[in-house]
């Protein structure tokens, strides 16, 4: 398959703080790649090192086969879209569009027909002689795409470009950023802290931790084998509920410290002997009926919005469990809890590391 974008052994460093530390990714050509993890973390940094705004410390940045380190931002042929649209207020959303194209020398003729296809793309037809102040956030972030497509760049790169809309706005933005990718066939990079916007939109997830890859991987893949207790608690929402354990010394069973010792005899036998960290994912966990087997836990919270109720445990760690619909919770505030061993992770409690119980 063919790759769009190569990176190798990169390192970025601004002075003595190590930004970028050994990135290796290939991002295939017609890929939707989202680079997600938490404020601070390196991903306007790799951004940023992609399109040549940054230059790298060391590694390879190849781009359709040409080695790009010491190419300059505009002959990479890679279109960045921000988070504040940096549009042209003085200019109609045509002249923000063909703008790109005048300093090319392409004739005006040519660059109206060109805005006009892209104008008929994104659904700016009729806006075309309006100014940016005249738009909504949502019709202002499609200009910002379409002055990108126009320049037909070998990869879009995205920098939170939806940070600034309303919830809902987002919401419809993601699926109309994700169909546009689709039908143009283009190469996306998407930089976002936000994991379900990566989750939605991605086809493949770049988690990052302090200028790390900490795991890549197909959106699903990465939910349900996170390869560490970060990725773990990162991807899915609400987050994933941890408790310590120790594993018995013939390994078959795991003693849980979740308001008193909690044994659970295990299906699959696992590493003896090993302090653990169980992780359990809200939706993992069920009410058990009052005779079946399971850990009786006091609760602290019942929340409701309708369709989830959310349970919170008096419990240190606290835990969180997520139910379907309403409860019928009765009033004793005492619940008993019961889970499916399919969808327990096991982290060793200091490497933090996945423990595999299938061996
Ligand atoms: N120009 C710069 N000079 C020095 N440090 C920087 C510069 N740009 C970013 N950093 C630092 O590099 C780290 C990564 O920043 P950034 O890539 O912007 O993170 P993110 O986009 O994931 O929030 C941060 O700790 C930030 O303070
Ligand atoms: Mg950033």
């Amino acid at each position: 398959m063919t790759q769009q974008i190569e990176l190798s052994g990169v390192n970025k460093y601004y002075g003595a703080y190590h930004a970028l530390k050994n990135i290796d990714l290939s991002i295939r050509k017609g890929a939707f790649v989202a680079l997600v993890g938490p404020s601070g973390c390196g991903k306007s940094t790799l951004l940023r090192s992609l399109a040549g705004l940054e230059g790298i410390s060391s590694g390879d940045l190849v781009i359709a086969g040409e080695r790009m380190n010491d190419v300059p931002p505009r002959k990479r042929d890679l279109a960045m879209v921000f988070q504040s649209y940096a549009l042209y207020p003085h200019m109609t959303v045509e002249q923000n569009l063909t703008y790109s194209l005048k300093i090319k020398g392409v004739k005006k003729a040519e660059a109206k027909k060109a805005a006009q296809e892209v104008a008929a793309i994104t659904g700016l037809s009729d806006l075309l002689h309006r100014y940016p102040r005249e738009l909504s956030g949502g019709q202002r972030q499609r200009v910002a795409m379409s002055r990108a497509i126009i320049r037909h760049p070998k990869a879009f790169l995205f920098d939170e470009p939806l940070s600034n809309l309303d919830a809902a706005l987002r919401v419809h933005m993601r699926k109309e950023i994700r169909a546009l990718h689709d039908r143009l066939g283009a190469t996306s990079v998407y930089v976002t802290h936000d994991q379900v916007e990566a989750m939605t939109m991605a086809d493949h997830v770049v988690v990052m931790r302090s200028g790390i890859i900490e795991q890549q991987g197909k959106p699903l893949d990465l939910y349900d084998r996170p390869a560490n207790r970060f990725v773990a608690g990162f991807i899915g929402s609400p987050a994933m509920n941890f408790i310590p354990a120790r594993s018995s010394t013939d390994g078959k069973s795991l003693l849980l410290d979740l308001a008193g010792p909690r044994s659970v005899a295990l299906q699959h036998p696992m590493v003896p002997d090993r302090d653990v960290l169980v992780g359990l994912r809200p939706e993992h966990l069920a009410l058990a009926a009052p005779d079946a087997p399971g850990f009786d836990i006091p609760v602290a919270a019942i929340e409701s919005t309708g369709a989830m109720t959310y349970v919170t445990t008096a419990t240190s760690p606290e835990i969180v469990v997520v139910l379907n619909g309403r409860s019928q919770l009765n009033s004793d505030r005492m619940i008993r809890l019961t889970f499916d061993q399919q969808n327990i992770h096991v982290f060793d409690a200091s490497t933090e590391q996945r423990i595999d119980l299938t061996v």
